[in-house]
């Protein structure tokens, strides 16, 4: 590799004005891949990695998910951490699509994902975690059929998190039911996520 991880992080000018988040520029060896609340993702091209480069008022989460990755080292439903900086983590790439993604492009979730998901909360929850944040857009089915949870920063908070029993529930009472739609548009989604974040879905 010509670059070393913590230039190509450098590379990635993030501009933080009047609390919104525009990416200005990053280097051409990274690909844009996605971005959440807290970083944006590239992978670095022709290689199997991913470098999460968190915003600038959000740099302090970088060395916590690292810490996490560390203890979640050879589980198979977690990337493996490459290397943490100040602002960014270099974990696998994931070749695949978010739960979020599959329900768009209407590629069937099993009953047996959610098994394999509950398995690796449970094998996170063997090393003391406590695994919070687990929503649509952080879980993984790779190519290969295999699960993935990502953004595993918020697993050491000591405060209960309902969002992956919820979304169970939601599976095996609303999405295997025959009549329910297997492809949702994005809109139609992000409302029902809107609804939930201020509690006016029944669970
Ligand atoms: N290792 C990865 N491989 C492929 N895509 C990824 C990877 N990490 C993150 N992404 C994509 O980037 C998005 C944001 O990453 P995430 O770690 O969830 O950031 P945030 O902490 O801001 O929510 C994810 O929802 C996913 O679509
Ligand atoms: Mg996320």
């Amino acid at each position: 590799m010509l670059l070393t991880y913590s230039i190509l992080a450098e590379s990635v000018k993030i501009r933080l004005h009047q609390k919104k988040i525009s990416l200005l520029d990053y280097d051409e060896s990274l690909e844009f891949i996605g971005e959440g609340r807290s970083a944006y993702v590239f992978r670095i091209r022709s290689t199997n990695k991913a470098i999460k480069v968190f915003f600038p008022d959000h740099v302090d989460i970088a060395r916590e998910e690292a810490e996490i990755y560390e203890m979640l080292r050879g589980i198979s439903y977690y990337p493996t951490l490459y290397e943490s900086g100040r602002n960014y983590l270099v974990i696998d790439y994931i070749e695949g699509l978010t739960l979020f993604e599959c329900l768009v492009q209407g590629i069937p979730i099993t009953s047996d994902n959610i098994k394999e998901i509950d398995q690796a909360l449970l094998l996170a929850k063997q090393k003391g975690l406590n695994p919070s944040d687990i929503h649509l857009r952080n879980i993984f089915i790779t190519s290969e059929k295999e699960i993935k949870v990502i953004d595993v920063a918020r697993f050491r908070q000591t405060k209960k998190c309902r969002q992956w029993n919820d979304l169970k529930s939601a599976f095996y009472r609303v999405y295997l039911k025959r009549f329910f739609p297997k492809k949702i548009p994005v809109s139609i989604l992000n409302f029902i996520a809107a609804l939930y974040k201020r509690k006016l879905i029944p669970m």
